[in-house]
């Protein structure tokens, strides 16, 4: 049973990971990536049509926000069940919703998610222009929902100055990974328009964007493995921990993936990229086409991969941290730190007689 609830507990972080990176990462890369290579290809005389690309980024945005948030929902029910150490009913739910540190951000992030529901479907005629305020402001919402999940990990029952510098490092780390791996799916859909249009001026969105998007991978990686090396030494602590310890040996897991995706993107930047940015302009641009689909199969391998390594950021905070394995706190109500069984802190069923 326990094992149960906490596979459906990794596997419903995973879905609620990947989508919420997803949802950061269609409007961080319009705004960072996207609407600037087409602004550029209307300064060099192309009149290409930015609704094109957002008509086709909106579905991914809406089907991203409603994974989120059903997946969100399904994630703090399992929580319930674990923290109750009974079947769900509406007082459980209603406890843990009311007076848990879960419960509260569930709230927090369902209505940021509302929020920006109402923003898409109030803004969606803008969202297709080049209008930078709604822009901002569905970034500012799905930014902040991915943010929120600072809360959800470990760094979320941390306290003093290690905790502020933890939830910090969480913070970049998620952002970061919400920019780079959140913005492949829509670069790959640029790209795959532009081979679909197949002119010179979709040629020179996909080339700026590509280039553009290439510059913020590196800064994102940057900050991933700063931030991640901050994250290992709070969290893991030494090489017994790293080595010794389920949490240690799933981190060591995702660090191969890492090297391996990073291998690939590098490959991308330092081949394919400079290959796209000096390809002649020659009849039929079928040197640049060819780069461009040697890109899309890199990005559909980094996407596999970004996959794989949010599955096991699924599994790591669920498992107790490498650092802690020496001492046993009741940190939180329901974190991945506290001990498994009903938190005596509530009444979970109504007291008879
Ligand atoms: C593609 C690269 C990466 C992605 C997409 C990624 C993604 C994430 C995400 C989404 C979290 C969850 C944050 C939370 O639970 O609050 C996380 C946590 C973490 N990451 Fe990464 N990460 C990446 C690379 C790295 C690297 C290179 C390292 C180590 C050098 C690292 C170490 C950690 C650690 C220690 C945590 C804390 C997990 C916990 O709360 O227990 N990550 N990562």
């Amino acid at each position: 049973m326990a094992s149960d609830v906490n596979a459906s507990l990794i596997v419903m972080r995973w879905i609620h990971f990947t989508s919420a990176v997803a949802l950061a990462g269609v409007f961080s890369f319009r705004l960072l990536v996207g609407d600037p290579a087409f602004k550029q290809g209307g300064r060099a005389g192309h009149r290409i049509d930015l609704g094109v690309l957002a008509g086709k980024l909106m579905p991914i945005a809406i089907a991203a926000l409603l994974l989120t948030l059903v997946s969100g929902t399904l994630w703090l029910l399992l929580q319930a069940s674990v923290m109750s150490g009974q079947a769900l009913s509406r007082r459980v739910v209603t406890i843990v919703v009311t007076q848990t540190q879960v419960g509260h951000d569930w709230l927090l992030r369902t209505a940021l998610l509302t929020l920006l529901a109402v923003a898409l479907a109030l803004r969606r005629k803008q969202l297709g222009s080049h209008s930078r305020a709604p822009l901002l402001i569905a970034f500012a919402l799905a930014a902040a929902e991915l943010l929120t999940l600072v809360w959800a990990g470990h760094a979320g029952a941390a306290r003093g100055g290690r905790g502020a510098l933890e939830q910090a490092a969480d913070a970049i780390h998620l952002l970061a990974a919400g920019i780079w791996l959140g913005g492949l799916v829509p670069l790959a859909l640029l790209l795959a328009t532009a081979r679909r249009a197949g002119d010179e001026g979709w040629l020179f969105v996909a080339r700026a964007a590509t280039i553009r998007f290439s510059t913020l991978a590196v800064l994102s990686v940057a900050s991933l493995l700063g931030t991640g090396i901050v994250n290992s030494w709070l969290l893991v602590g030494d090489l017994a921990g790293l080595f010794g310890t389920d949490y240690g040996r799933c981190l060591l897991v995702k660090l191969a993936l890492f090297v391996a995706t990073v291998g690939v993107a590098s490959a991308s930047r330092l081949r394919l990229v400079p290959r796209l940015a000096s390809a002649p302009v020659a009849p039929g641009f079928e040197a640049a086409w060819k780069t461009i689909r040697e890109l899309q199969r890199n990005i559909a391998v980094e996407v596999g991969l970004g996959l794989l390594i949010l599955g096991v950021v699924g599994a790591l905070g669920t498992l107790p941290p490498a650092a802690h394995r020496h001492v046993h706190t009741v940190q939180r109500e329901s974190g991945p730190r506290a001990p498994v069984g009903p938190n005596p802190a509530f009444v979970w069923s109504e007291r008879r007689g």
